[in-house]
């Protein structure tokens, strides 16, 4: 383990791990077909209809809200980077639809009881301390009206452990990403080291995330507010330790 890592992710951490080099990798890690399927998932798992309203939180470039709006939701995307929002907006523009994008941090939210839905994917809860952690979700449930859903896709830590190589590549053209993965056994977390070889620069970054259980989501939920918890794998089949990724809905 680095050693330098802690318990939650900085906002500085956040700010250089999720930069212009992340959406310089993004089609080759989630080429568009893959977003229209992952997207055309949500809007199932979510039970979301024409006029839903529903809110992605930590949308990045926009790659699943812009879409959302395409099949007829109305759609808001929360994150913490600028520079992500500006390319959600200008993909969203070139579509041709509207997405009420705002700039903010997750743990604290302007909205309540307004959406069908709210959703985070691919990764995107676990970054900070239990208490943060939680706190985001008591966030989520009073930004939903009564009946609304939750959903979380998180990566199953079982699938991580049978990897056989803790290092993912990631090549555009001449410049390179690299990944070096790792469990921390006493904190539970996952960290990741990024190198970015790009244009003739080598940068580095950081993030680690908490990888909880479904039975830990299953108790953080309730106590945000939540009735019932359901547990999918990738995309909504079956979750199973060989699941990659746990797929976590609630219900106000
Ligand atoms: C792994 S990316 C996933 C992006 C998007 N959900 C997707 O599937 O492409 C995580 C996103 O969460 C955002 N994020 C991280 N911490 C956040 C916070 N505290 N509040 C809002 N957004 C945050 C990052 O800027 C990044 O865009």
């Amino acid at each position: 383990m680095n050693s330098k890592m802690s318990n939650s992710v900085s906002l500085s951490e956040l700010a250089s791990y999720f930069s212009e080099d992340y959406y310089h990798f993004g089609d080759m890690v989630n080429p568009p077909e893959t977003s229209d399927q992952q997207a055309g998932a949500i809007w199932n798992l979510l039970s979301l209809a024409q006029d839903s309203s529903v809110l992605e939180l930590g949308c990045g470039y926009g790659r699943i809200t812009n879409r959302l709006a395409e099949k007829g939701g109305r759609v808001a995307g929360l994150d913490i980077s600028p520079i992500l929002l500006k390319k959600a907006e200008a993909d969203a523009a070139e579509r041709g639809v509207h997405v009420e994008y705002v700039l903010g941090d997750m743990r604290s939210l302007l909205w309540r009881d307004r959406f069908d839905a709210v959703f985070m994917w691919y990764t995107t809860f676990g970054y900070f301390d239990d208490a943060d952690n939680e706190r985001v979700l008591r966030e989520a449930a009073s930004s939903l009206r009564k009946g609304g859903r939750l959903l979380i896709d998180s990566a199953n830590r079982f699938a991580f452990l049978r990897r056989e190589s803790p290092i993912y590549l990631v090549q555009r053209n001449d410049d390179l990403r690299i990944d070096i993965m790792s469990n921390d056994v006493l904190s539970d977390r996952r960290n990741l080291e990024r190198i970015i070889v790009r244009d003739g620069c080598v940068r580095r970054t950081q993030l680690s995330f908490r990888q909880y259980g479904f039975s830990d989501y299953v108790r953080m939920l309730r106590s945000a507010g939540f009735e019932t918890v359901e547990a999918y794998g990738q995309e909504g089949g079956a979750f199973t330790t060989s699941s990659e990724h746990l797929v976590v809905i609630a219900y106000k």
